[in-house]
C-alpha cells in the first residue's frame, strides 16, 4: 500500500473515531508539579516529602529527583505553544503547594502564586482551560515533620492551601481536583513506602486515607466560596475494573475485596458517606480515627469525578480468605501486551470502569483525567520519535472512551498521561510516559508521533 493512501486510510479512521465524541467533549494532557517543573529551589519554594524522599539513597531509580525535571517551571512559553501546536482543549496541571505555603501553612509565598497566575494566564491566551489540581503528591516537609497525612491537622491546613489558591486562581480557573489518587499517597505512600514519605505500615495507610478523604471535604465548601458557581470541583482516583480468571466462589468473594480495596475504600466514603462494609476487617486492619461529623465533610457534593486508568486487576480466588490488599492477580496474563511499567494493556478495562462507575456510585459528570503508556523511546536526533505502541495504546483506550460514552457514562473530557516525558516518581526518568519526547540533556522537546497522531484526532474532532 502507497503512503499517501495509508495516511488516507489513517485520517478516515481519525474521523470516524472523533465523531464518535460529543461536540462538548474536552481533550486535553496531563502533568504535575513535581514530575515537570524543576526549580526546586527558586523563588522561595520549600521542600517537599518527595525532594526528601528522592534524596535517601535507595529510594527512586539511581537516586532520580525532580530538582531540574522537564525545566517546565522556566518553559511555560514554550511549553503552552507545544499544547496549542497539538491543538489542546484543556491542560491539567497540579499546584505545587510548597511553591505556595513553603512550611505547609502560615506565610504565603507571593512568587509560588504569580507562576501558577502566569501559567492559567497563558494558557487562557491560547484557548486552553486550564484543571487545576491542588495536591499531587508534594506534601511540604514541614508537614511531615509534624506527622503527614497522619496528623489530623493535615486536613485543616490543606483546606486552608485550598482556598488561599482558589481565592488567587478562582476567577479564571474554572476546574479544580482537590486530590490526585489519594489511594497512591495514602497505600503507596505509608503503607508500602515506595513512594514518599516511605513509611511501611498498613495501619498507617488507612488514617492517612481518612485524613487525606477528610482534608478533600473540609476543601471543598471553602473554595466554593471563591469560586462562580458556573466553577466546577471534583476529585481524581486511580481505579481498576476487576475481572475474574475463573467463576469458582472463591473468585467472586476476591473480587469484592478487590474491588473494596481498590476503588470502594476512596469512593464510598465519597458517594455513599461510609467505607465499605466490613473493610477494615478484611485488611485485618482497625477503623481509622473517625470523629463524628467527619464522613459528612467528606461526602461534599462534588461536580465530576476524575478517573485516572492505566490497567486492569484479574484475580484469581485464594483457597483461605486473603486479607484484601493480597488478593492473588493473574501475572503475566497469557497472550497480554504489558507497557514499560509492567502494567497490561486493557482497553475494555477502562470502558467497564467508566460505564460502572457511573452506575454504581451518583458521579455527575466523568473525566479521564489520566491514561496513557510508558515505552522506551528513543530519539534519533530527527524530528519526531517514533512511538507506533503508544500510538496504538491511545487509539484503542479513546475507542474505549467511546464505547463508554455509547453505553451511557457521561463521560466529558480525555486527558492524556502525559503532556512530556517526565520524573516518574520511584522509576525516575527511566520512564517516558510523554506524547513529547524530552532530550534531559538539552531539555529539547520533540513531538513523538503519538503526539501527531492525537493533534490529528483533535483536528479531526473539531471538523466533524
Ligand atoms: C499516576 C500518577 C501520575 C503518573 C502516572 C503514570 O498514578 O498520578 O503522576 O505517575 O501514574
Amino acid at each position: 500500500m502507497s503512503i499517501t493512501s495509508n495516511t488516507r486510510i489513517r485520517a478516515q479512521a481519525e474521523t470516524d473515531l472523533a465523531r464518535r465524541f460529543p461536540a462538548h467533549f474536552l481533550w486535553g494532557a496531563a502533568t504535575a508539579s513535581y514530575q515537570i517543573e524543576g526549580a526546586a529551589r527558586e523563588d522561595g519554594r520549600g521542600y517537599s516529602i518527595w525532594d526528601d524522599f528522592a534524596a535517601t539513597p535507595g529510594k527512586t531509580y539511581q537516586g532520580h529527583s525532580g530538582e531540574v525535571a522537564a525545566d517546565h517551571y522556566h518553559r511555560v512559553e514554550e511549553d503552552t505553544d507545544l499544547m496549542a501546536q497539538l491543538g489542546l482543549g484543556a491542560y491539567r496541571f497540579s499546584i505545587a503547594w510548597p511553591r505556595i505555603l513553603p512550611e505547609g501553612r502560615g506565610a504565603v509565598n507571593q512568587a509560588g502564586l504569580d507562576f501558577y497566575d502566569r501559567l492559567v494566564d497563558t494558557l487562557l491566551a491560547k484557548n486552553i482551560q486550564p484543571f487545576a489540581t491542588l495536591y499531587h503528591w508534594d506534601l511540604p516537609s514541614p508537614l511531615e515533620q509534624a506527622g503527614g497525612w497522619l496528623n489530623r491537622a493535615t486536613a485543616y491546613a490543606f483546606a486552608d492551601y485550598a482556598e488561599l489558591v482558589t481565592r488567587r486562581l478562582g476567577d479564571r480557573v474554572a476546574n479544580w481536583i482537590t486530590l490526585n489518587e489519594p489511594w497512591c499517597s495514602a497505600y503507596l505512600g505509608y503503607g508500602i513506602g515506595v513512594h514518599a514519605p516511605g513509611l511501611r505500615d498498613r495501619q498507617a495507610a488507612i488514617d492517612a486515607a481518612h485524613h487525606l478523604l477528610l482534608g478533600h471535604g473540609l476543601a471543598v465548601p471553602g473554595m466554593r466560596a471563591h469560586l462562580p458557581s458556573s466553577a466546577q470541583v471534583g476529585i481524581t482516583h486511580l481505579l481498576n475494573q476487576v475481572y475474574g480468571a475463573d467463576e469458582r466462589a472463591e473468585t467472586a468473594r476476591d473480587m469484592e475485596l478487590a474491588n473494596a480495596f481498590s476503588n470502594g475504600w476512596f469512593l464510598d466514603p465519597i458517594y455513599r458517606g461510609a467505607y465499605p462494609e466490613r473493610f477494615f476487617e478484611h485488611m485485618g486492619l482497625n477503623p481509622p480515627p473517625i470523629q463524628e461529623g467527619d464522613l459528612k465533610i467528606i461526602a461534599a457534593p462534588l461536580d465530576f469525578l476524575g478517573v485516572n486508568n492505566y490497567s486492569r486487576i484479574l484475580l484469581r480466588g485464594a483457597q483461605a480468605q486473603p486479607l484484601a490488599d493480597r488478593c492473588v492477580s493473574v501475572s503475566p496474563v497469557p497472550n497480554a501486551c504489558y507497557t514499560d511499567m509492567g502494567w497490561e494493556i486493557y482497553p475494555r478495562g477502562l470502558r467497564d470502569l467508566l460505564v460502572n462507575v457511573a452506575r454504581n456510585y451518583p458521579v455527575g459528570k466523568l473525566y479521564v483525567t489520566e491514561n496513557g503508556a510508558a515505552f522506551p523511546d528513543v530519539w534519533d536526533g530527527g524530528d519526531t520519535v517514533s512511538d507506533p505502541r503508544r500510538v496504538s495504546y491511545l487509539r484503542s483506550y479513546i475507542t474505549a472512551c467511546a464505547e463508554a460514552i455509547e453505553q451511557g457514562a457521561p463521560l466529558c473530557g480525555y486527558f492524556v498521561w502525559s503532556l512530556l516525558d517526565n520524573f516518574e516518581w520511584g522509576e525516575g526518568y527511566a520512564k517516558r510516559f510523554g506524547i513529547v519526547y524530552i532530550d534531559y540533556s538539552t531539555q529539547r522537546r520533540v513531538i513523538k508521533e503519538s503526539g501527531h497522531w492525537y493533534a490529528a484526532l483533535l483536528d479531526a474532532f473539531r471538523k466533524v
